[in-house]
């Protein structure tokens, strides 16, 4: 079985040089998968590295929206996802329509979409961000001007939390693995692992709780709400030889690779994206072998689109 799999990926390897294609995994994808990309990131370096490759195809091991955002930053580049089916409950969480409605009830508010949503919502937004950049996007925008905030409400809260921002109202969206780790979850980790530093995604249910829990010092220990890459980077600085993750598990392979002398602890073992694991090496062998499945959005969506990504880009 090892052997197979050391087989497609010396094919993908060859294959990929032969079509000058990159290959970028973002950091929950299966470990085999994160192990033949040219580079493994969170939404923001996996967008900039999209923004800067001279590659002619991006082959993007990820979910729709993320292949999305790079075939919008890359018009001249073609730009594959392995597996259609790879979608996302958060971007999925509200359409157009929705976001055209809430816009209409809120017609002098400043639009910030986290990159997990479709093209056509963020074609409708004045922002894009990521959990590694939304509380400086949110800060760049005047303090009297009423900001939207889509669509992920924990993110959401948490940014609002932090900038201390009144005038934000939040969708009422969630992803359903971040939405599982809950605060019971956080707890009952803490009793059993009291000397682990904690790191927590923006986009778990967990988060205002925990960000209580740190302000009033009923947390003692170092904890620190991160996106994905902000844990890597912090896990790398740290002098703590154990780290308790409350994110998707995909993570732990890349911690786990770079961090010998360290302990990862997963949160929630079963904290597992369906979606992001429907990217094998099979599929990125047919993939880049016969040039699907290519993600293309129309100029109109994508020339709108560009600028709300171009802001986020800037601003991280
Ligand atoms: P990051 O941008 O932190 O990698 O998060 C992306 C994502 O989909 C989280 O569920
Ligand atoms: Fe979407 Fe959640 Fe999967 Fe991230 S972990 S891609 S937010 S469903």
């Amino acid at each position: 079985m090892a052997q197979v799999a050391a087989d497609l990926a010396e094919k993908i390897t060859q294959l990929k040089q032969a079509k000058k294609a990159v290959i970028l995994a973002h950091n929950y994808q299966l470990p085999e998968v994160q192990d033949i990309a040219d580079f493994v990131g969170d939404s923001l370096a996996l967008s900039q590295m999209a923004a800067g490759t001279a590659a002619d195809t991006i082959v993007f091991c990820g979910v729709h929206f993320m292949a999305e955002t790079a075939a919008i930053i890359c018009p001249e580049k073609q730009v594959l996802i392995p597996d259609l089916e790879a979608g996302c409950s958060l971007a999925s969480s509200i359409n157009a329509d929705e976001l055209v409605s809430w816009i209409h009830e809120h017609p002098n508010a400043i639009v910030v979409s986290y990159v997990n949503t479709t093209a056509e919502v963020k074609a409708l937004s004045d922002y894009c961000c990521t959990s590694s950049n939304a509380v400086r996007v949110v800060n760049s925008i005047p303090a009297d001007k009423e900001i939207l905030f889509l669509p992920d409400m924990f993110l959401g809260s948490y940014v609002a939390d932090i900038t201390k921002r009144k005038n934000m109202f939040v969708w009422p969206g969630e992803c359903h693995v971040h939405a599982g780790i809950r605060a019971q979850d956080i707890n009952q980790m803490l009793r059993t692992n009291k000397t682990a530093e904690l790191l927590v995604h923006p986009e778990c249910s967990c988060t205002s709780s925990t960000l209580y829990d740190i302000g009033s010092g009923q947390v003692q220990k170092n904890a620190h709400i991160l996106s994905t890459e902000g844990m890597m980077k912090y896990v790398r600085s740290s002098s703590a030889k154990q780290f308790l993750i409350a994110t998707e598990t995909g993570i732990l392979h890349r911690m786990r690779n770079e961090n010998r002398q360290k302990e990862f602890i997963p949160i929630k073992d079963d904290a597992v994206c369906k979606y992001m694991k429907k990217i094998t090496l099979e599929k990125v062998y047919n993939s880049i072998c016969n040039g699907v499945y290519e993600v293309k959005v129309p100029d109109r969506i994508a020339d709108k689109a560009r600028l709300s990504i171009q802001r986020m880009i800037e601003l991280a």
